[in-house]
């Protein structure tokens, strides 16, 4: 029988899928990653969430035909390796647009309205924290979107309804209806919020640091939803100690997950959350959904619906 490997668990639907098809689910959870990779060594198919999928990985896996990506950021897998040895990584592009701009669009008002803070000076008995730290409307401010996508969209359509200006830079995108499109320049020096919508790779990596913080107006918000690695963390730790912004929101770190000494979780106007964006009951299922119908499609030889290499 055809095998699968799940390393994590995921929705029953998305299983069903795979023994429907007639495939053999190798389960991970409860394994140790000895045992999984032993047990799983003979798939054809593995369904991953974020951990990393390199070539040493691949080769322990000889029959290894699909590794899916319960997700859209393919960065942690080795895309030339996969390659090389003719493997196909497919990912869900279409299941978690509207989830991840619900997230970022929660964490915009959530940090505008100081809420994570609020909430703990109850706990704290602090009710007059509120006194001293007042939030700010979103209403009549610039939304700046760096990365004009999928989830991009569903920000500004999510947002449309705010009383707000959209502005957005990406140089591989069409403005739409209440968008703007701007250069980068102009993006970082008239948003009062800056949403990181864009992929992580090479040319991205790192690519927002002290120069753009120093770019932003000092009321301005960052919220970066999609990769830590796009920004430089030790800038922006320092941007926000300096006051060269006002806050951020951050759902992605450059180490997950966040190790308990990191400076972020010393300051005040941050809002962190562990890379939740997308990890909702219905979006998790329509994930396994799409994962699984495409390892199906793949494996039948037929054509997938997300296939990330050619
Ligand atoms: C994604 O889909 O890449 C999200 O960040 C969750 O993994």
């Amino acid at each position: 029988m055809t095998k699968v490997l799940l390393p994590d668990s995921i929705p029953a639907e998305g299983e069903q899928i795979l023994t429907d098809a007639g495939l053999e689910i190798i389960h991970g959870t409860g394994r140790s990653a000895k045992q999984m990779m032993q047990e799983g060594a003979q798939a054809a198919a593995v369904l991953i969430g974020t951990q990393i999928f390199d070539a040493p990985i691949m080769d322990a896996m000889p029959n290894l035909k699909v590794i899916a990506r319960n997700g859209v950021g393919y960065d942690a897998v080795d895309m030339p390796a996969a390659t090389a040895r003719g493997i196909k990584v497919v990912n869900t592009p279409f299941a978690l647009n509207d989830s991840v701009a619900e997230t970022a669009v929660t964490e915009l008002l959530a940090i505008s309205k100081n809420i994570f803070w609020n909430t703990k000076s109850i706990y704290d008995g602090q009710w007059n924290y509120k006194k001293a730290h007042p939030g700010n409307d979103v209403m009549g401010k610039t939304i700046g979107i760096l990365g004009f996508g999928r989830i991009g969209h569903a920000v500004a359509q999510k947002l449309a309804g705010f009383n707000v200006k959209i502005i957005a830079h990406d140089p591989f995108a069409q403005a739409i209806e209440n968008v703007t499109m701007v250069s980068r320049e102009e993006l970082f020096a008239n948003a009062d919020y800056v949403l990181v919508h864009l992929p992580a790779m090479d040319s991205t990596k790192h690519s927002i640091g002290m120069a753009e913080f120093k770019a932003m107006k000092s009321t301005a918000y960052l919220i970066n939803m999609a990769r830590g690695i796009i920004i430089v963390e030790t800038d922006l730790v320092q941007a926000l100690q300096e006051h060269e912004i006002a806050g951020a929101a951050l759902d992605v770190f450059e180490e997950e997950p966040l190790p308990l000494n990191n400076p972020l979780l010393t300051l005040n106007n941050v809002l962190l959350t562990p890379h939740i964006a997308s990890n909702t009951v219905e979006t998790k299922r329509q994930m396994a959904i799409d994962a699984a119908n495409d390892i199906v499609s793949i494996l039948n030889g037929e054509d997938a619906i997300s296939v990330v290499n050619k």
